[in-house]
């Protein structure tokens, strides 16, 4: 077996090759003058089980081409398996056509990766609204993975959290803040409505109110984007009177000013996974990909 990182990959791929007792090379990428890119394997592959690692978030556009001709061509040169780790999966929360002739580019992506000549695709905490079960767009060799329980152990294990409640910040969240819940020993958990106003604000408001009230809260959610719907939760949970609020994200995009704003929250803790890389990417998802290549490889 051997890990190939593209070109957001490394970070993971190295140490995920460590627990895999791989070679880890990285892929050469190059941009030509025109904007398209170049894509080659440094190694011979015939043969062998690749595990090609990337994280499409940042740059989405170019990191999808990237990762098709990588792919691809892995799969020319006749390598015997190829799991492709994605860690993060962008457009996914485009996933209905909320206005008419709009792209429903959820649907559209995952019917690209779909179509590549891969044994099995792994990700993290996919953004799943109207698709509960990925398995339904993806097919049945798509594997999403949480970084969930460790982000809350993270926090469990550099606090002290009496009395603490779990938050998410809307209802498709709820999925996490179950998963937050079970981790810390089933503390109680609540998600909040949320309405989207612009694509860097949101509003608010809680379901039940009385539940976080001299509480800490642990807000849980899958995306920092512009980190609107953190800022807002926040300010909304102060009012309510938590005593003290944590916040953990799988994927810390943080766009433009984002880390910014979510600073000046003066919160307790911050932390995301390592699936995008960030100032506060503190928990490392290596491991948990490492225990599931394993399982599917000896299976
Ligand atoms: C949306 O429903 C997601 O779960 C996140 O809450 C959202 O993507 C965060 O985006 P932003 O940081 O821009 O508010």
């Amino acid at each position: 077996m051997i890990v190939l990182g593209g070109s957001e990959g490394a970070h993971i791929g190295f140490e995920l090759s460590k627990y895999l007792r791989a070679r880890y090379y990285d892929i050469e990428v190059k941009e030509f003058p025109d904007g398209e890119l170049y894509v080659r394997i440094p190694v011979d592959v015939g043969g062998l089980d690749v595990v090609y690692v990337n994280s499409l978030a940042k740059r989405p556009n170019d990191l999808l081409v990237e990762t098709v001709l990588s792919l691809e061509t892995i799969a020319d040169l006749g390598a015997r398996t190829i799991y492709s780790v994605l860690t993060y999966i962008p457009y996914a929360r485009q996933d209905s056509r909320f206005n008419p002739g709009e792209a429903v580019s959820a649907l559209v992506i995952a019917k690209l990766l779909k179509s590549l000549r891969v044994d099995r695709i792994y990700t993290f905490d996919l953004h799943l609204h109207r698709f509960r079960d990925p398995r339904q767009v993806f097919g049945d060799n798509f594997v999403n993975l949480t970084a969930v329980r460790d982000l809350v152990k993270y926090i469990s294990t550099y606090h002290k959290l009496d009395d603490c409640v779990i938050v998410g910040p809307d209802e498709e969240s709820e999925q996490w803040a179950k998963i937050a819940s079970e981790e810390l020993g089933g503390v109680p958990y609540t998600v909040m409505e949320k309405k989207r106003i612009s694509a860097s604000e949101v509003v608010v408001e809680p379901r039940n109110p009385d539940i976080v009230r001299g509480r800490a809260a642990i807000v849980v959610d899958d995306i920092i984007s512009t980190g609107g719907t953190i800022v807002e939760t926040v300010r909304v949970l102060r009012n309510l009177g938590v005593r003290e609020v944590y916040v953990a994200v799988t994927h810390a995009i943080l766009a433009g000013r984002a880390y910014n704003r979510l600073v000046q929250l003066e919160l307790q803790d911050l932390v995301a996974s390592d699936t995008v890389l960030s100032p506060i990417s503190r928990v490392r998802t290596a491991p948990i990909l490492a225990r599931s290549i394993s399982t599917s490889a000896s299976s």
